[in-house]
């Protein structure tokens, strides 16, 4: 794993641009995304500037269960005003929370993937080491499935809504497998509530219970973090201070 400290999440923002900027140069088609508040300032960089994706493909990691697309707590709708509104793609595929039938909006989306193997998948990381919505325990083999949220995943993301009540239980997410398919990944993580989860994705032994391990199993990650996020990884030697 190549590890790049910044300052903040701004540096961070640019660090992750670069990466978006190269992957395009290389000729990159499709792109995984993610929402939190990780990512934002990579999207206000790519907003910012001059980059066109109307010829490529989006593919997000995850959405609730049970939101409309225009609900403003919907992944769908977090992405159309953080990027798509501004940058849009020529398809972009988020899955469909509202889908009568799960188990084949699952099945759906592998299909999706499948068809557009993903060039770069960028990912933001829970406290828990959750990617996607892959919660602990998810199997490194998981496609696309239906989640039920934990409750520490479900606290913390009671900020983004009126109170904790309104937070959706379960989700769609990517599996981790799905994940490990792609050809380049790159994970942000900022603060020191992820310092532990960051530490054991990097250095940490390779197990389901802490999902974003299965990540040392990739050829091509990188991981942009600020000093507080990085604060307890113990061997300092590799890690890229920007
Ligand atoms: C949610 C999302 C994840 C995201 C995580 C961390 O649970 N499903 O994809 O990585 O939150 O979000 P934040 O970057 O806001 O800390």
């Amino acid at each position: 794993m190549k590890i790049i400290e910044v300052k903040d999440q701004q540096a961070g923002g640019q660090a992750g641009f670069e990466i978006f900027k190269q992957a395009l140069a290389d000729k990159a088609q499709v792109f995984g995304l993610a929402t939190g508040s990780s990512p934002i300032s990579i999207y206000q960089s790519l907003t910012a500037s001059d980059v066109d994706f109307s010829d490529k493909i989006s593919i997000n990691l995850d959405e609730y269960q049970g939101l409309a697309g225009t609900h403003d707590q919907s992944y769908r709708y977090f992405m159309n005003q953080n990027l798509f509104n501004a940058k849009p793609f020529k398809e972009s595929y988020v899955p469909n929370g509202l889908a009568d039938d799960i188990e084949a909006e699952t099945v759906r989306y592998d299909k999706v993937i499948a068809n557009h193997p993903i060039d770069l998948q960028l990912l933001g990381l829970g406290q828990n080491g959750h990617i996607g919505f892959n919660e602990p325990g998810t199997s490194f083999d998981s496609q696309t499935h239906a989640v039920d949220l934990t409750p520490s995943t479900i606290a913390a993301n009671a900020r983004f809504f009126a109170n904790e009540d309104d937070v959706p239980r379960r989700a769609i997410s990517m599996g981790i497998g799905s994940i490990l398919k792609s050809k380049k990944i790159l994970l942000v993580a900022y603060g020191e509530n992820k310092a532990d989860a960051v530490a054991a994705m990097v250095e940490g032994p390779v197990t389901e219970n802490m999902p974003a391990s299965a990540l040392q199993t990739h050829s091509d990650v990188t991981v942009i973090v600020d000093h507080a996020a990085a604060a307890k990884i113990k061997n300092r030697e590799n890690i890229i201070v920007k």
